[in-house]
Protein backbone atom coordinates (compact mmCIF):
# COMPACT_ATOMS: atom_id res chain seq x y z
CA UNK A 1 0.00 0.00 0.00
CA UNK A 2 1.04 2.87 -0.57
CA UNK A 3 1.85 6.38 2.07
CA UNK A 4 -0.35 9.31 1.99
CA UNK A 5 1.02 11.57 -0.75
CA UNK A 6 3.00 14.21 1.19
CA UNK A 7 2.38 18.29 0.61
CA UNK A 8 4.62 20.25 -1.19
CA UNK A 9 6.22 22.46 1.20
CA UNK A 10 7.82 26.44 0.12
CA UNK A 11 11.55 25.33 0.16
CA UNK A 12 13.89 28.53 0.05
CA UNK A 13 16.28 26.77 -2.49
CA UNK A 14 13.20 25.36 -4.77
CA UNK A 15 13.21 28.33 -7.29
CA UNK A 16 15.47 27.78 -10.61
CA UNK A 17 17.45 30.85 -9.06
CA UNK A 18 17.21 29.84 -5.06
CA UNK A 19 20.62 28.57 -3.14
CA UNK A 20 20.50 26.29 -0.03
CA UNK A 21 19.35 28.41 3.11
CA UNK A 22 22.94 27.93 5.03
CA UNK A 23 22.13 28.51 8.21
CA UNK A 24 19.29 25.90 8.04
CA UNK A 25 22.06 23.42 6.38
CA UNK A 26 24.16 24.18 9.90
CA UNK A 27 21.36 23.34 12.08
CA UNK A 28 19.87 20.60 10.29
CA UNK A 29 23.82 19.07 10.82
CA UNK A 30 23.21 19.52 14.50
CA UNK A 31 19.78 17.67 14.46
CA UNK A 32 21.59 15.10 12.40
CA UNK A 33 24.37 14.82 15.05
CA UNK A 34 22.78 14.45 18.02
CA UNK A 35 19.97 12.69 16.72
CA UNK A 36 19.79 10.58 13.18
CA UNK A 37 23.80 9.91 13.80
CA UNK A 38 22.84 7.20 16.66
CA UNK A 39 21.15 4.94 14.07
CA UNK A 40 21.86 6.36 10.39
CA UNK A 41 25.07 6.77 8.38
CA UNK A 42 25.81 9.67 6.36
CA UNK A 43 29.00 7.57 4.65
CA UNK A 44 29.74 9.86 1.54
CA UNK A 45 30.19 12.88 3.66
CA UNK A 46 33.79 13.71 4.30
CA UNK A 47 34.10 16.40 7.39
CA UNK A 48 35.88 18.37 4.88
CA UNK A 49 32.75 18.74 2.68
CA UNK A 50 31.14 20.97 5.61
CA UNK A 51 33.95 23.55 5.32
CA UNK A 52 32.46 26.69 3.78
CA UNK A 53 29.06 25.05 3.81
CA UNK A 54 28.12 25.23 7.25
CA UNK A 55 31.10 25.80 9.75
CA UNK A 56 34.62 27.30 9.48
CA UNK A 57 37.53 24.83 8.57
CA UNK A 58 38.36 25.43 12.53
CA UNK A 59 34.95 24.17 13.59
CA UNK A 60 35.25 21.46 11.38
CA UNK A 61 38.54 20.49 12.34
CA UNK A 62 37.40 20.11 15.82
CA UNK A 63 34.50 18.67 15.35
CA UNK A 64 36.62 15.55 13.12
CA UNK A 65 39.07 15.33 15.83
CA UNK A 66 36.41 14.50 18.59
CA UNK A 67 35.96 11.26 16.71
CA UNK A 68 38.49 8.30 17.15
CA UNK A 69 39.52 6.72 13.90
CA UNK A 70 40.99 3.86 12.75
CA UNK A 71 44.15 3.92 11.02
CA UNK A 72 47.03 1.43 9.97
CA UNK A 73 48.88 -0.61 9.67
CA UNK A 74 51.79 1.06 11.32
CA UNK A 75 55.39 0.06 10.81
CA UNK A 76 54.56 -2.75 13.25
CA UNK A 77 52.10 -4.13 11.40
CA UNK A 78 49.45 -2.81 14.39
CA UNK A 79 46.09 -1.13 13.38
CA UNK A 80 46.36 2.40 16.00
CA UNK A 81 43.41 4.99 16.91
CA UNK A 82 43.89 8.70 15.91
CA UNK A 83 41.88 11.50 16.05
CA UNK A 84 39.59 12.52 13.05
CA UNK A 85 40.90 14.72 10.29
CA UNK A 86 39.22 16.96 7.21
CA UNK A 87 39.80 14.19 4.76
CA UNK A 88 38.02 11.75 6.77
CA UNK A 89 34.22 10.29 6.17
CA UNK A 90 31.43 10.36 8.97
CA UNK A 91 31.36 7.66 11.34
CA UNK A 92 29.28 4.92 11.57
CA UNK A 93 26.89 4.68 13.87
CA UNK A 94 27.43 0.56 14.14
CA UNK A 95 30.44 -1.56 12.86
CA UNK A 96 28.18 -3.59 10.50
CA UNK A 97 24.97 -4.25 9.04
CA UNK A 98 23.89 -7.35 11.44
CA UNK A 99 24.87 -4.71 14.41
CA UNK A 100 22.80 -1.91 13.02
CA UNK A 101 19.63 -4.77 12.78
CA UNK A 102 20.66 -6.15 16.15
CA UNK A 103 20.08 -2.77 17.64
CA UNK A 104 16.77 -1.73 15.43
CA UNK A 105 14.48 -5.10 15.99
CA UNK A 106 15.17 -6.49 12.92
CA UNK A 107 15.19 -3.12 10.52
CA UNK A 108 18.13 -1.31 8.75
CA UNK A 109 18.23 2.26 9.25
CA UNK A 110 19.38 3.40 5.60
CA UNK A 111 22.65 5.35 5.03
CA UNK A 112 21.23 8.69 4.57
CA UNK A 113 23.60 10.31 2.04
CA UNK A 114 21.09 9.63 -1.15
CA UNK A 115 17.81 9.23 0.94
CA UNK A 116 16.36 12.41 -0.44
CA UNK A 117 17.19 11.61 -3.75
CA UNK A 118 16.33 7.78 -2.92
CA UNK A 119 12.64 8.41 -1.55
CA UNK A 120 9.81 9.24 -4.25
CA UNK A 121 8.53 12.96 -2.37
CA UNK A 122 12.11 13.80 -1.64
CA UNK A 123 12.33 16.48 1.15
CA UNK A 124 8.62 16.56 0.87
CA UNK A 125 8.27 13.25 1.86
CA UNK A 126 11.14 13.22 4.46
CA UNK A 127 9.28 16.33 6.06
CA UNK A 128 6.11 14.57 6.08
CA UNK A 129 7.71 11.30 7.84
CA UNK A 130 9.29 13.21 10.67
CA UNK A 131 6.70 15.03 11.24
CA UNK A 132 3.50 12.87 10.63
CA UNK A 133 3.84 10.36 13.30
CA UNK A 134 0.30 10.30 15.36
CA UNK A 135 -2.40 7.03 16.46
CA UNK A 136 -3.35 4.67 14.37
CA UNK A 137 -6.95 5.46 13.17
CA UNK A 138 -9.47 3.11 15.00
CA UNK A 139 -9.41 -0.70 13.71
CA UNK A 140 -5.50 -0.43 12.08
CA UNK A 141 -3.48 -3.23 13.36
CA UNK A 142 0.09 -2.34 14.55
CA UNK A 143 2.60 -4.93 15.82
CA UNK A 144 4.91 -4.71 18.68
CA UNK A 145 7.73 -2.65 17.90
CA UNK A 146 6.04 -0.51 14.91
CA UNK A 147 4.75 2.63 14.75
CA UNK A 148 1.70 4.12 12.49
CA UNK A 149 2.82 6.45 10.12
CA UNK A 150 0.76 7.45 7.14
CA UNK A 151 3.56 8.88 5.12
CA UNK A 152 5.48 5.31 5.00
CA UNK A 153 4.44 2.91 2.72
CA UNK A 154 2.13 0.14 4.34
CA UNK A 155 1.93 2.67 7.30
CA UNK A 156 3.73 0.59 9.49
CA UNK A 157 7.40 2.24 9.93
CA UNK A 158 10.06 0.65 12.90
CA UNK A 159 11.68 4.42 13.13
CA UNK A 160 9.10 5.71 16.22
CA UNK A 161 8.87 9.41 15.94
CA UNK A 162 12.52 10.98 16.87
CA UNK A 163 11.93 14.74 16.72
CA UNK A 164 10.14 16.18 19.85
CA UNK A 165 9.79 20.13 20.74
CA UNK A 166 13.15 21.41 22.45
CA UNK A 167 14.94 18.55 21.81
CA UNK A 168 18.56 20.00 20.56
CA UNK A 169 19.48 24.08 21.42
CA UNK A 170 20.48 25.73 18.46
CA UNK A 171 23.66 27.97 18.85
CA UNK A 172 21.70 30.70 16.63
CA UNK A 173 19.03 31.01 18.78
CA UNK A 174 16.10 29.33 16.28
CA UNK A 175 13.25 27.65 18.74
CA UNK A 176 13.85 24.37 17.92
CA UNK A 177 10.31 22.84 17.33
CA UNK A 178 9.82 19.62 15.74
CA UNK A 179 8.90 21.21 12.50
CA UNK A 180 12.25 23.67 12.54
CA UNK A 181 14.07 20.53 12.93
CA UNK A 182 12.60 18.54 10.27
CA UNK A 183 13.18 21.09 8.16
CA UNK A 184 16.96 21.85 8.52
CA UNK A 185 17.80 18.25 8.69
CA UNK A 186 16.04 17.57 5.00
CA UNK A 187 17.47 20.56 4.26
CA UNK A 188 20.57 19.35 5.30
CA UNK A 189 20.42 16.25 3.78
CA UNK A 190 19.40 17.67 0.85
CA UNK A 191 22.36 19.74 0.10
CA UNK A 192 24.51 16.02 1.36
CA UNK A 193 22.45 14.57 -1.66
CA UNK A 194 23.54 17.51 -4.11
CA UNK A 195 26.50 19.14 -2.87
CA UNK A 196 26.97 20.86 -6.32
CA UNK A 197 23.79 22.66 -6.28
CA UNK A 198 24.67 26.03 -5.82
CA UNK A 199 27.00 25.97 -8.43
CA UNK A 200 24.49 24.35 -11.00
CA UNK A 201 22.29 27.13 -10.34
CA UNK A 202 24.75 29.66 -10.86
CA UNK A 203 25.78 28.07 -13.76
CA UNK A 204 22.95 27.82 -15.09
CA UNK A 205 22.15 31.72 -14.89
CA UNK A 206 25.54 32.62 -16.56
CA UNK A 207 24.46 30.21 -19.17
CA UNK A 208 21.29 32.03 -19.84
CA UNK A 209 22.93 35.39 -19.21
CA UNK A 210 25.73 34.53 -22.30
CA UNK A 211 23.50 33.08 -24.76
CA UNK A 212 20.80 36.00 -24.09
CA UNK A 213 24.42 38.19 -24.81
CA UNK A 214 25.24 36.09 -27.99
CA UNK A 215 21.77 36.23 -29.25
CA UNK A 216 20.88 39.87 -28.73
CA UNK A 217 24.25 40.12 -31.28
CA UNK A 218 23.43 37.98 -33.77
CA UNK A 219 20.52 39.40 -34.58
CA UNK A 220 21.98 43.18 -34.13
CA UNK A 221 24.69 41.60 -36.83
CA UNK A 222 21.72 39.91 -38.94
CA UNK A 223 19.39 43.48 -39.39
CA UNK A 224 22.82 46.00 -39.68
CA UNK A 225 24.43 42.96 -42.82
CA UNK A 226 20.82 43.05 -44.33
CA UNK A 227 19.29 46.45 -44.18
CA UNK A 228 21.21 47.50 -47.65
CA UNK A 229 18.60 44.44 -49.03
CA UNK A 230 15.02 45.67 -49.98
C1 LIG B 1 14.30 4.80 8.41
C2 LIG B 1 15.34 9.54 8.60
C3 LIG B 1 16.54 9.09 13.27
C4 LIG B 1 16.02 4.29 12.92
C5 LIG B 1 14.46 6.14 8.07
C6 LIG B 1 14.16 6.70 6.77
C7 LIG B 1 14.45 8.02 6.84
C8 LIG B 1 14.93 8.30 8.17
C9 LIG B 1 14.32 9.06 5.71
C10 LIG B 1 13.68 5.94 5.54
C11 LIG B 1 12.19 5.79 5.47
C12 LIG B 1 11.81 5.06 4.19
O1 LIG B 1 12.33 3.94 3.97
O2 LIG B 1 11.05 5.61 3.39
C13 LIG B 1 15.75 9.82 9.89
C14 LIG B 1 16.13 11.14 10.34
C15 LIG B 1 16.43 11.03 11.64
C16 LIG B 1 16.28 9.63 12.02
C17 LIG B 1 16.19 12.39 9.45
C18 LIG B 1 16.82 12.12 12.62
C19 LIG B 1 16.08 13.29 12.65
C20 LIG B 1 16.53 7.75 13.58
C21 LIG B 1 16.95 7.19 14.85
C22 LIG B 1 16.77 5.82 14.73
C23 LIG B 1 16.29 5.54 13.41
C24 LIG B 1 17.45 7.99 16.03
C25 LIG B 1 17.04 4.75 15.78
C26 LIG B 1 16.69 4.93 17.07
C27 LIG B 1 15.49 4.00 11.66
C28 LIG B 1 15.12 2.69 11.20
C29 LIG B 1 14.61 2.84 9.90
C30 LIG B 1 14.69 4.25 9.60
C31 LIG B 1 15.25 1.39 11.99
C32 LIG B 1 14.06 1.74 8.99
C33 LIG B 1 12.54 1.80 9.09
C34 LIG B 1 11.82 0.71 8.34
O3 LIG B 1 12.27 0.32 7.25
O4 LIG B 1 10.76 0.24 8.85
N1 LIG B 1 14.91 7.13 8.90
N2 LIG B 1 15.87 8.94 10.92
N3 LIG B 1 16.15 6.73 12.74
N4 LIG B 1 15.22 4.93 10.69
FE1 LIG B 1 15.51 6.91 10.82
Amino acid sequence: EEGLHPPEYPWSHSGWLDSFDHASIRRGYQVYREVCAACHSLDRIAWRNLVGVSHTVDEVKTMAEEVEYEDGPNDQGEMFQRPGKLSDYMPPPYPNEEAARASNGGALPPDLSLIVKARHGGPNYIFALLTGYRDPPAGFEIREGMNYNPYFPGNAISMARVLFDGLVEYDDGTPATTSQMAKDVVTFLNWAAEPEHDERKKAGLKAVILFSALTAISLYVKRFKWSLIK
